[in-house]
């Protein structure tokens, strides 16, 4: 029986060699270990056979090989096993210096932002935001702001009409109308809004573009906060160093009227094509509110003054970022609004 326990454990240690999957291994574990025919489970029966005085010592080696291979199986598992994990590993390998797969991400459009940048400027002041709508009645496009049939800034050429009594508004002015007559004064309000002319499309007119309007009713509102106020905002918005300049001009619903210009942010004010040599670059149009406005809505012009200006923001931010065509900003082309 000594031979036969010889034998097995050399057999064993070679064939356990040779074992590369978990289900060579269970064939291995069967053959010695199983319950009714393993090799090593064989010979523990015949012992009974043997007699008393070797029994013991035979007994002995037996349990020894027997923990011996059921070590030995364990430690294979073990091993094939962390085999299969590293083998799995490698192939499900993930390379972080890949780079990765960019998605393309949008944002706000250039008009947007630079509406916002103008919105917040006038919410720090104070101004809260208004509405109207873009199809209009020619009462609040013209008549309540003091601009009667036959005036000459009602010219039918620069219009689209609607209807004989609707039509596109052709500013963001009606909407100041609007607002006063459902409110009371004190009133501080900003109106972004798009507006229609009949303008032939070219590098600086576009028959669809936006404004803001602002409108201040207050008592005691003087030439001085105008002033003020919008010299504030433009040097908020250009940069601290932009000069600005109140030239005199005229609109049906202001008085007096002012044009606005900020010192050329090209040249300087030294002069350049952008500015056609002046130094001067008009950016708004505004005024003391006309009293005769006033009347339209009921508020008393003994007891109420107030200041108004209107600004296009397809001009506010040409100037602002060099573009000089106003059509790139309906064209949607994504190479010049990836660059905002
Ligand atoms: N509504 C005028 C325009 O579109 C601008 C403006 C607004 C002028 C408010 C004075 C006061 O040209």
């Amino acid at each position: 029986m000594l031979e036969e326990i010889l034998q097995i454990q050399s057999s064993f240690s070679s064939e356990i060699e040779d074992v590369d999957s978990l289900s060579k291994l269970t064939t291995l574990r069967e053959k010695y270990l199983s319950r009714k025919r393993g090799l090593i489970t064989l010979l523990m029966k015949e012992l009974q056979n043997v007699p008393g005085g070797e029994r013991r010592e035979l007994g002995q080696s037996l349990n020894v090989l027997k923990a011996k291979v059921e070590n030995a199986i364990e430690k294979r598992e073990k091993e094939l096993a962390s085999l299969a994990l590293d083998r799995r590993l490698e192939a499900d390998r993930i390379d972080f210096t890949l780079p990765g797969n960019q998605r393309p991400l949008g944002h706000l459009h250039p008009l947007t932002q630079v509406r916002m940048e103008i919105e917040d400027i006038f919410a720090s002041l104070g101004y809260s935001i208004e509405d109207g709508p873009e199809i209009e009645t020619a009462y609040y496009n013209f008549e309540a702001l003091n601009l009667p049939e036959h005036h000459p800034a009602r010219d039918t050429q620069d219009t689209f009409y609607v209807s004989d009594s609707l039509l596109l508004r052709t500013h963001t002015s009606p909407i100041q109308i609007r607002t006063m007559e459902k409110q009371r004064p004190p009133l501080r309000i900003i109106c972004p809004g798009r507006v229609y002319r009949r303008d032939n499309p070219d590098a600086t007119h576009s028959p669809v573009f936006h404004q803001i309007e602002g409108l201040a009713v207050d008592t005691g509102i003087t030439f001085r906060d105008f002033k003020g106020t919008l010299e504030y905002f433009l040097k908020r918005f250009f940069t601290e160093q932009t000069r600005v300049r109140f030239r005199p001009s005229y609109f049906g619903f202001t008085e007096p009227s002012a044009e606005i210009d900020i010192s050329c942010v090209f040249c300087s004010g030294k002069g350049c094509r952008v500015c056609k040599m002046s130094g001067w670059i008009e950016v708004l149009g505004a005024g003391m509110v006309d009293p005769a406005v006033f009347s339209f809505v009921n508020y008393d012009p003994e007891e109420y003054a107030g200041f108004a200006f209107g600004l296009g923001i397809e001009r506010f931010a040409m100037i602002k970022y060099s573009i000089n065509n106003i059509q790139y900003f309906f064209e949607n082309d994504v190479r010049f609004l990836e660059q905002f």
